[in-house]
């Protein structure tokens, strides 16, 4: 019998990946108790390939809170539903919450989230996962010994938009520096079509630069260039890291069953392997870094069990770590907006860039909204929010 009990709330693709980290925690202390999702194939699929009892399922998540009073609270909506349902499970004071990246949608809303868990004691942990790959972990520890001199400057270039990918990579780049502050942040943007992301709008390419307090640089390339993707190239004074992902075998990864399979198999998160190499003047090429593989949303949520019973003062995704990835990418937007470098902290609350195509700073040359994750969502609809 496990100790602790997990709802989750919004059933979709990742859900299933940190049902997954959860249960995969050594000795399950953990499991999921209860289900909360607006759609009911998404309540069925999900409650009877988890084993969720019928009386522990919910169409309203509030409902479910307030009945289940779980330990551990696990949002995984679209992101403009992070603020409301973190705030909403705060208020119910589990142990812990772990919200879905990116955190908010603005940094006003980041700071909400924090004032309601700060005012609760609530843990909240922020689900950039990746850091917790054993490799990325061993690469931090690199760094720290000094395998690359001294970090100059973090290299991200991965396809996606700034929310939704290049979060990740920003993370990685403030993880492996061991959390510096960013002291500016210059950008621009490119949305010349009416792209939305998971209901919000979205750049088709950006750039940015951000100065660090360590005196290192971020070179944040958004869909512009072909790189490693979800990883980063970090140069040092005395050589160069290379992170990447990649994956267990196909034939390894267990498949999502009867669940509604939009994508790639679920389980194809939970089973990525982080690949590291390096290079210095001794190393005579490349050399790969080795490590044993965990799951890396299984370490993740390990720490959230960790921090609720006190054995860790901070874990590694901690909320207040991503609200400094939340900042870089509003300033990095404000900055396209207002033409000029941002100092921090940035003071606009709002999300500049939802402001410059609200106030037509970012004309549309090709009209037409479309939704680049359409195909996730169930039905005739095209988005799981309104509007
Ligand atoms: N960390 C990662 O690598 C990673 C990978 C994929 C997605 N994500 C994040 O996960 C989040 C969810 O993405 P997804 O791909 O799983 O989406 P999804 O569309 O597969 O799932 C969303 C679910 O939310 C449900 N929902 C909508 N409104 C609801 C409400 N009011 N109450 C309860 N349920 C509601 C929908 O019915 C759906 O089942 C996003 O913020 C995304 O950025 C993270």
């Amino acid at each position: 019998m496990s100790q602790y009990r997990t709802a989750i709330i919004a059933c979709g693709v990742i859900a299933r990946v940190h049902a997954r980290g959860w249960l995969g925690v050594p000795g399950q202390p953990t499991a999921i108790g209860a289900i909360a999702d607006t759609n009911p194939d998404a309540r069925r699929e999900f409650g009877d390939f988890f084993n969720v009892g019928q009386e522990h399922r919910y169409a309203d998540y509030r409902e479910m809170l307030d009945k289940e009073r779980p330990d551990f609270v696990d949002v995984c909506s679209w992101h403009q539903q992070h603020a409301e349902m973190v705030i909403a499970a705060a208020a119910r004071r589990p142990k812990a919450i772990i919200c879905q990246k990116p955190m908010a949608t603005s940094l006003g809303e980041a700071d909400e989230m924090l004032t309601a868990c700060i005012r609760n004691g609530v843990n909240l942990i922020i689900a950039f996962q990746r850091p917790h790959h054993a490799t990325w972990l061993q690469a931090r520890e690199l760094i720290r010994q000094g395998a690359i001199g001294q970090v100059t400057q973090i290299q991200l270039d991965d396809g996606g938009n700034l929310l939704n990918t290049n979060s990740h990579n920003i993370r990685l780049a403030l993880f492996l520096m061991d959390e510096p502050q960013a002291e500016w942040v210059m950008g621009t943007v490119e949305r010349t079509t009416d792209l939305v992301e998971r209901g919000l709008p979205a750049e088709e390419a950006c750039l940015g630069l951000v100065q660090c307090s360590n005196g290192a640089t971020i070179l944040i390339q958004g869909n512009l260039v072909r790189g490693l993707g979800q990883g980063c190239r970090v140069i040092g004074t005395e050589g160069i890291m290379e992170l990447d992902t990649t994956h267990h075998p196909d034939s390894e990864i267990p498949d999502d069953g009867s669940m509604y399979t939009p994508e790639i198999p679920s389980a194809r998160y939970n089973y990525e392997i982080g690949v590291v190499r390096y290079m210095n003047g001794a190393t005579n090429g490349w050399q790969q870094v080795e490590a044993p593989w965990h799951d890396c949303w299984a370490h993740q949520c390990q720490e959230a069990i960790d921090w609720a019973e006190g054995k860790i003062e901070q874990p590694i995704s901690s909320a207040e770590r991503a609200r400094a990835v939340q900042e870089i990418m509003m300033a990095l937007y404000e900055s396209a907006r207002k033409r000029q470098r941002i100092y921090m902290p940035l003071k606009t609350r709002v999300n500049p860039l939802r402001l410059m195509v609200e106030n037509g700073d970012l004309p549309v040359e090709w009209p037409g909204r479309y939704e680049s994750r359409a195909r996730l969502v169930r039905g005739e609809g095209m988005s799981w929010h309104q509007g």
